[in-house]
Formats: C-alpha cells, sequence, structure tokens
C-alpha cells in the first residue's frame, strides 16, 4: 500500500447496477427487462438465478447507502433501470420509480458522495425488445428521449452521468454469443445493435446538451490489450483481429469519426448519411473497465496464458500490466478526455468464517492494479478516479449469485452484508492517500 500514492483530488468510489443489485423486479410499477425474460427462461443461468430480489437493495437503500458511506470512499457509480422509470420505455412515466432514484441521489448528497449515473447497464424495456431492440433504429431515439428526461430531473445533483455500460456486451454478448440477454446468436443483428447502441450514444449527448444541463457526459467501455499467444503471423493477426472488434470498433466511431477498417469485420448494413458525426459528439470524460487482458492463440487447441499472477473465479487471468499497456495505448492512439476506471475488480469464492472474510487474493489483486494505474498515470495519461465493481457480491449476469465481486459479502438466504476484509483495507488505503 505504502508504493501507491495518487494525487489529492483523486476519486475513490466503488460500482454497482440496477438489475443486479435492485430486486424489486416487480415493486411500484416497474416494466420487464430483457434480463427479466432472459433468467427466467431455463437454461440461461447458472442455478436458474434471477434478479427477481438479488441484493434487495431497492428496500434497504438508507442502510446501503450507509454501507457506501463506511468505506469512505468519494463516490458512487450506480445505473438507472429504464423499465423502472419508463417501463415500456417509451409513452408513460413511473413517478414511483423515478423517486427511488431522487431518493438514492439525495442519500448520497447528504452522505457527501458524488453520483455518477449509468443510464443503460443492460436492462432494456422488454417492451422496446418486442419492437425490435437495439436492432431497430428507434430504440436509439427512444433511448435519447429518456436520457434527456433523467439528465433534467438529475441535474445539479449529479457529478456525472455515462449513456451506455459496455456496449460491446450488448452487442456480442446479447446478440451474436446468444449468452447475454436478449439471447441471440446472428452476427448482422449484433453488427446493428453496437451501431445503434454508439448511434443512440450521441442522440443521448446531443438531446442533453440541447436541454442546457452541464453535467458531465460520458461513456463505459470494458477494454483490454491483446497479446499474441506467440509470435507466430497467425498469433499477431488474431491479436489484431481482437484489439479491431473489442477496442477499435467503439473507440475509433467515439474519436475518429469512422469503424476500424478490417477484412474480417463488415460494416454494419444500417449506417445513416449523419451517423458518423452524431456518434464522435465530444466527450467529458471517458470510462474504462478493465478485468483482464485479452490472450491470442490460434493453435488448436489454444496455447493458455501464462497467469503469472493468477487466475479469477471466472477463469479470467489476473494481468495488472494489462492496464497500463492499454492506457498507455489508448493515450497515444486518441486524444482521450480524462479518463475514469470506472470498474475493476475480481470474483473470489469468499466465505464468511466466524464472521470475517479472508480475501486476501482481492486485495493483491487491487493493489497491483492500482500500481499499474499509477504507471499509467506517470507515464502522461490524465486518470481522475477508480471504481471498484463490486460495492457487493450480486447477480453475476449468466454466471448467477455464483460469482462474487464484492467488498461486502452477501448471503443471498439472509440478505446480510459482511464487510470482507478488502473493504477494510480499501478504506484503509483512501484514509492513507487524503492524507498524503
Ligand atoms: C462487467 C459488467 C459488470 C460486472 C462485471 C464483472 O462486464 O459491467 O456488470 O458483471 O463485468
Amino acid at each position: 500500500m505504502s508504493e501507491l500514492s495518487f494525487p489529492a483530488n483523486f476519486q475513490w468510489g466503488v460500482a454497482t447496477s440496477s438489475y443486479q443489485i435492485e430486486g424489486a423486479a416487480q415493486t411500484d410499477g416497474r416494466g420487464p427487462s430483457i434480463w427479466d425474460t432472459y433468467s427466467h427462461t431455463p437454461g440461461k443461468v447458472a442455478n436458474g438465478d434471477t434478479g427477481d430480489v438479488a441484493c434487495d437493495h431497492y428496500n434497504r437503500l438508507e442502510s446501503d447507502l450507509d454501507l457506501i458511506a463506511s468505506l469512505g470512499v468519494d463516490a458512487y457509480r450506480f445505473s438507472i433501470a429504464w423499465p423502472r422509470v419508463q417501463p415500456l420505455g417509451y409513452g408513460a412515466w413511473n413517478e414511483a420509480g423515478l423517486a427511488f432514484y431522487d431518493r438514492l441521489v439525495d442519500g448520497l448528497r447528504a452522505r457527501g458522495i458524488a453520483a455518477h449515473v449509468t443510464l443503460y447497464h443492460w436492462d432494456l424495456p422488454q417492451a422496446l425488445q418486442d419492437i425490435g431492440g437495439w436492432e431497430a433504429r428507434a430504440t436509439a431515439h427512444h433511448f435519447a428521449e429518456y436520457a434527456r428526461v433523467m439528465a433534467l430531473r438529475l441535474a445539479g445533483r449529479v457529478a456525472s452521468i455515462c449513456t451506455h455500460n459496455e456496449p460491446w456486451c450488448t452487442a456480442v454478448l446479447g446478440n451474436e454469443l446468444g449468452r447475454f440477454a436478449p439471447g441471440l446468436s446472428d452476427r448482422a443483428v449484433m453488427l446493428r445493435v453496437a451501431h445503434h447502441l454508439l448511434l443512440s450514444h450521441g442522440l443521448a449527448l446531443q438531446a442533453i446538451r440541447a436541454s442546457g444541463v452541464t453535467t458531465p457526459l460520458g461513456i463505459v467501455l470494458n477494454q483490454s490489450p491483446a497479446t499474441p499467444a506467440t509470435a507466430s503471423a497467425a498469433d499477431k493477426a488474431k491479436a489484431v483481429r481482437e484489439y479491431a472488434a473489442f477496442v477499435r470498433w467503439y473507440m475509433d466511431p467515439l474519436f475518429l469519426q469512422q469503424y476500424p477498417q478490417h477484412p474480417d469485420l463488415p460494416l454494419p448494413d444500417v449506417i445513416q448519411a449523419d451517423d458518423m458525426a452524431i456518434i464522435s459528439q465530444p466527450l467529458d470524460f471517458l470510462g474504462i473497465n478493465y478485468y483482464t487482458r485479452s490472450w491470442c492463440s490460434s493453435a488448436t487447441p489454444p496455447v493458455p496464458a501464462p497467469c503469472a499472477m493468477g487466475v479469477s473465479d471466472m477463469g479470467w487471468e489476473n494481468y495488472p500490466q494489462g492496464l497500463t499497456e492499454l492506457l498507455c495505448q489508448l493515450h497515444q492512439d486518441y486524444r482521450l478526455p480524462p479518463v475514469f476506471i470506472t470498474e475493476n475488480g475480481i470474483a473470489c469464492a469468499d466465505t464468511v468464517v466466524d464472521g470475517r472474510v479472508d480475501d486476501a487474493p482481492r486485495i493483491a489483486y487491487m493493489a497491483s492494479h492500482l500500481q499499474a494505474l499509477q504507471a499509467a498515470m506517470a507515464a502522461g495519461v490524465d486518470v481522475r478516479g477508480f471504481f471498484y465493481w463490486s460495492l457487493m457480491d450480486n447477480f453475476e449476469w449468466d454466471s448467477g449469485y455464483d460469482k462474487r465481486f464484492g467488498l461486502f459479502h452477501v448471503d443471498y438466504s439472509t440478505l446480510q452484508r459482511t464487510a470482507k476484509d478488502s473493504a477494510n483495507w480499501y478504506t484503509a488505503l483512501i484514509a492513507q492517500q487524503r492524507k498524503g
């Protein structure tokens, strides 16, 4: 910990998302989302888990706000469940749902914690999926209207608004690989979805700014450097393709107003004349979620990643240097706005023993990634904050409740929260960094 030294105004935070923690899926007029439908479809999520109850955050808001405050963080990143505030994704607004986010934002303010809002963390209103979902251009316009209304409601009370969380996941995992809601497996659909997500981001920024809101606006992308497993031409080519599909497919339209060119990556067939200009609105910040690197082997079976620093319970290689490599590469390739690490964390098979959770591997993961972040900052990358994923154990999408990323352990039979050793470590780190 002693080797870590961040600027005094660096923001320390934790992150969550609506479907993963809120529960109360049918409470106070919330409409169904694609994740309700998907998780209730047999065979889609481990153990048949759903987000119906999740961490019951909706009903435990005040005590969860106290939990966040107990960490001593400056900032909290959360998402709004679109179907909670606008059940169909168009038309009528749900005042009870809006009031929940008012209470959340005001509760953070009362505790001196900056609110960082994400508008879309994957829980699309099912009614919109029923009329085409993100494959339909109209969804991008519905999203811009939702973004405008939420921004006007929250302006002056929140520190930042981000449009999308990880559009790659929505597009590829949801529509090409069929692993996430809505569970489609169609490459052409994936390309249209990815384009409409980016378009909706640009339309939302235009709509929010046109309404006079001056809150900083941005987007959150999941990114990894791509490492060829060997020096072979095939592995190198695989890494180039991977980086183009994963990182550049989103960064180039946002920053360079064009898609990357790669023989294996056809352009979406739905691009209209002004789309690229709409997508490339100026960003006030860029959020980056980093977990691991992309290891690229073209051999059969693939050459395994070295995993010299271990592997998470998700099976992801711990590779902290990747964060330095990625940030330095991006800094070289684009004119970046201020960057926030909006997610970074590790799943461990944590258990409570005599009231304590010994999660030394999480502490090692955090410390090594913060060191890697510090190295990127020393090399000139303008990073303003770090959000650990996640505040507490929660619904980890297709893995259900099996994978535990939290600083707080959640006992899903009692919903009791227990601080893990990493929570105490993070609190001590933040206090130490403030003292300078
Ligand atoms: C990211 C997601 C987040 C969480 C972490 C582990 O891809 O944004 O919701 O599932 O992974």
